[in-house]
């Protein structure tokens, strides 16, 4: 267990759903883990004092009710309208009343709109809430993704903050690295020989990595439908598990030599006009999702009644260097589909066949599948004799569960994240240059008038994504076994 320093975190947003879902309930969790003194400021416009608030929302959150009652004593409400400057100047007066311990070593997380982003970065720094260089100990402050709308966006944000912050008090949140078997591609790779030799176009015939959801955009379509499949997920999270899937081999583990090792990969991937044509997006229309009827994509809460929206994306890209030259990447994502899952699926290449080569029932190819979310894992096919055949071979799994291992899946995410900045490591976290990349990569690919395929929510997504393979005479893998995802058996 690591031992995180007393330090004071200021939540904006502090009433909002990533609060509520995610961020109390990590914050809980790591609450024996946290210094004694540590405090928790969550900052909101609605009326509570410290009790009401603690009582009416921290409790509310999906807590797990041991130590409930001890983690709330760490939390002070702080009433402020994010336009109302004197807030800000309550909030400092605030701050300077507290242990010394804790006073000057800050957290500032932003889970607040990206539009107020600029203006309450402006009143942290003007107010001396968080600063460039603090005179005593450390500013630190947390950007919640999407960070940008687009390149132009996201460079003008980047200038705005940098104005006022060091790259090295940035942590942009990418929660996908967060998550343990993200971090685990790293270890699988680059510790076994077995893997590592075999890692380049020579052996390898196709990567996938998927991450699909069953949930629709429920209460957040008034933010969805100004993003999208490709700037929510593509941007984020897909281009960075491809990157640390590919990424050479860093000299060490220090944030800064994975983040050069990752940002190489993202200059290198595909953005041609040929990559263009090899992109299925899609769009959910009514259907039921495990025994829930879901409406039209365009019926939801806050979505445009024509939007054009993509709720589903498959890609083809290729990234151009010497280890993965003809290699096929394939990615896919969305919203409302049959099953959620994420995971990387490695297909090395077949070799020839010499021996046990039935003509019925050739040797298949060596895949390892890692399972990121809900299942943690690693599986691994390969081929032995099928006991009833002489000369036959049948493809078997080898298979490795976090959960039956270890007893529970790993720590979550955000649980993870924050953690990592109370001890000021930002290997987790996504520097510029990387944002500023993946932002170039999705601006090239949003083509406007690429056709939406409309697909029924509880299915796999359009027809046209699985022809994205089958016309390259291969087939999606599904989750939790390997097996294709479109066969019936
Ligand atoms: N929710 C998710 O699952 C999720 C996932 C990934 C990333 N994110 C990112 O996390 C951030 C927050 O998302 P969210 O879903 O939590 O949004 P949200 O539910 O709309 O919450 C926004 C928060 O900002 C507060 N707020 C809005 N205007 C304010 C003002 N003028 N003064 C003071 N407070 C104000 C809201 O207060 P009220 O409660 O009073 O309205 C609420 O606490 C966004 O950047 C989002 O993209 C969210």
């Amino acid at each position: 267990m690591r031992t995180l320093p007393p330090c004071t975190i200021i939540l904006f947003g502090a009433t909002g759903d990533l609060a509520r879902k995610k961020l109390f309930p990590a914050l809980h969790k790591l609450h024996g883990e946290l210094h004694e003194k540590t405090r928790i400021i969550a900052v909101g416009r609605r009326d509570y004092d410290d009790a009401g608030f603690r009582s009416e929302f921290v409790t509310a959150c999906d807590l797990d009710k041991k130590g409930v009652s001890s983690f709330c004593k760490r939390i002070l409400y702080h009433r402020l309208d994010f336009d109302e400057k004197e807030g800000y100047v309550a909030l400092q007066r605030k701050l300077n009343n507290l242990d010394p311990e804790i006073r000057d070593r800050r957290i500032v997380y932003l889970a607040t709109a990206p539009e107020a982003f600029t203006f309450i970065a402006e009143q942290l720094t003007k107010n001396g809430i968080a600063v460039k260089n603090p005179k005593h100990g450390w500013h630190r402050i947390v950007i919640e993704k999407p960070f940008g709308h687009d390149l132009t966006s996201a460079r003008n944000l980047n200038k705005r903050l940098s104005k006022r912050f060091h790259e090295r008090q940035m942590y942009r949140i990418d929660h996908y690295l967060g998550k343990e078997f993200v971090q685990n591609i790293m270890a699988l790779r680059f510790t076994n020989p077995l893997f590592n030799r075999l890692w380049s176009h020579e052996h390898i015939d196709n990567v996938q990595i998927v991450a699909n959801e069953t949930a629709t955009v429920g209460t957040r379509g008034g933010y969805y439908d100004t993003s999208g499949a490709l700037r929510d997920m593509l941007q984020s999270h897909l281009l960075q598990m491809l990157a640390i899937t590919t990424m050479e081999e860093p000299r060490s583990l220090s944030p800064d030599e994975i983040r050069g090792k990752k940002l190489a990969i993202l200059k290198a991937i595909s953005r041609d006009a040929k990559t263009k044509k090899s992109i299925v997006l899609g769009q959910y229309r009514a259907g039921v999702i495990n025994g829930i009827m879901v409406p039209d994509y365009t019926a939801e809460p806050g979505v445009a009644k024509r939007s054009r929206t993509e709720t589903f994306a498959a890609m083809r890209l290729t990234i151009k260097n010497k280890r993965w030259s003809g290699v096929p990447f394939y990615l896919r994502t969305g919203k409302a589909l049959m099953h959620h899952y994420a995971e990387v699926v490695v297909t090395f290449k077949p070799q020839e066949c010499k021996l046990f080569c039935d003509i019925a029932r050739r040797p298949q190819e060596n895949i390892l599948a890692v399972r990121i979310q809900p299942d943690q894992g690693v599986e691994l096919r390969f081929n032995l004799k099928d006991p009833e055949n002489e000369h036959v071979t049948l493809p078997l799994s080898m298979e490795y569960s976090r959960a039956a291992e270890f007893g529970e899946n790993s720590k979550e995410a955000y649980e993870r994240l924050l953690g990592d900045v109370m001890v000021g490591d930002q290997t987790l976290f996504t520097r510029w240059d990387e944002v500023e990349e993946s932002w170039k990569i999705v601006d090239a690919l949003r083509v406007s008038n690429t056709k939406i395929h409309l697909y029924d929510a509880g299915t796999h997504g359009p027809d046209a994504a699985r022809k994205l393979l089958t016309d390259e005479k291969r087939e999606w893998f599904g989750n939790r076994s390997i097996q294709c995802l479109h066969c019936t058996k």
